[in-house]
């Protein structure tokens, strides 16, 4: 029998996730016109429910503006949530305040696409890096000074580079300063928003697994968000697949890849180039059309039916849950893909 996620979490519980974000909602207000009484909202994320435990990395995928930044944004609290739960170490982060909350939020730290605009321009390597520690009080003087030089030394920065400009870098450096801050705290948690989607795919492998030895290192845990499955295929323990604002499967990398249970999922996959001629053969892929419809007036019952092949009257009409289909693997389909049209996976 299927299974509400929700439920599943509840009846099972035995271990404590290093967060869980339950029911979470940002409506962003998008009515034109002062007056217009009619208040008109773009579900940018609409009731997405997911857990990540210590020292994983879960990714994160979906087209442009399905809302993979504004989850992001919302875990660090850079958003106000509309609805929803967000618990950090089986904290709900909105019940904290002041001197409590500002210290939660220093255990979740983010890496950003463009190290460049991140940066302040007008800061030297050296207080950049510092900054954090000299805000949360962590180091002052010489301790200071070592806590920067040992940063920059783990993240493979010349020391010689402390007096320098942001500007003065190369994008994978630029990249690794913003990585040097997002760790000076400590974090337990980083949101890394497509970090290395502006690089250069040679400089892209060097942070990556600059990214990899930090997370052994320091047993971090990371929320990789990317457009692609490409781009989450190697760093990722699980995988998320997001669509208009929902989540529509998420389970281990190797299910997704191997057996993935939603036509989205599936249409994705075959965006990824398959090296082995026989392989790829053998390999049914759907192509998915059409551009994403927009989160301020989502499709009915099922939000990806515009776009799926498979779409069935109850699609239009019903809107499926997050189920766990199978164990630790999650879909929210009516008919997923072994079930329905199995046949589609392989020919
Ligand atoms: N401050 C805002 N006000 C109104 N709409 C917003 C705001 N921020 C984001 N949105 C909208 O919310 C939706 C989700 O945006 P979000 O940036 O989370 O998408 P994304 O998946 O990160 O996309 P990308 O891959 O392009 O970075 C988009 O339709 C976007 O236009
Ligand atoms: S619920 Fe229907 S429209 Fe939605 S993904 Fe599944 S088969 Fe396609
Ligand atoms: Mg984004």
């Amino acid at each position: 029998m299927v299974q509400k996620l929700e439920q599943v979490e509840t009846q099972t519980k035995k271990e404590e996730y290093l967060l869980e974000v339950k029911g979470l909602k940002k409506y962003f207000d998008v009515t034109e016109g002062l007056f217009k009484k009619e208040r008109q909202y773009l579900r940018a994320v609409d009731n997405i429910d997911f857990f990540v435990r210590q020292g994983e990395t879960l990714g994160i995928v979906g087209e442009s503006g399905c809302g993979k930044s504004t989850t992001g944004n919302l875990i660090m609290q850079l958003l106000d949530k509309t609805e929803g739960e967000i618990i950090f170490e089986g904290v709900d982060l909105s019940k904290l305040k002041g001197e409590a909350l500002r210290k939660k939020r220093a255990e979740i730290q983010m890496i950003f696409q463009d190290p460049f605009s991140s940066l302040n321009p007008r800061m030297r390597v050296f207080d950049i890096i510092a900054e954090p520690l000299k805000t949360h009080g962590v180091a002052k003087g010489k301790e200071l000074e070592n806590q920067v030089y040992e940063l920059m030394d783990v993240v493979g920065l010349d020391r010689s580079y402390a007096r320098r400009y942001p500007h003065e870098f190369s994008g994978g450096q630029r990249q690794r300063i913003g990585i040097a801050r997002a760790i000076a705290l400590k974090p337990k948690l980083i949101i890394c928003d497509e970090p290395v989607s502006a690089l250069d795919v040679s400089i892209q492998s060097q942070i990556l697994n600059l990214m990899s030895k930090l997370q052994k290192e320091f047993q971090l845990t990371y929320i990789f968000i990317a457009h692609g499955l490409p781009a989450v295929k190697h760093i990722s323990d699980r995988v998320a697949v997001m669509y208009l604002g929902k989540i529509v499967e998420i389970t281990t990398k190797e299910k997704l890849f191997d057996q993935p249970l939603h036509p989205y999922t599936e249409g994705l996959l075959a965006a990824v180039p398959i090296p082995d001629p026989t392989l790829r053969d053998q390999k049914h892929r759907i192509i998915i059309e059409g551009d994403m419809p927009s989160p301020a007036n989502p499709p009915s019952g099922c939000r990806f039916h515009t776009r799926c092949p498979y779409a069935q009257d109850k699609c239009r009409s019903e809107e499926p849950s997050l189920i766990e289909e199978k164990p630790d693997h999650f879909v929210a389909c009516h008919f997923p893909l072994e079930k329905g049209h199995g046949v589609l996976i392989e020919k």
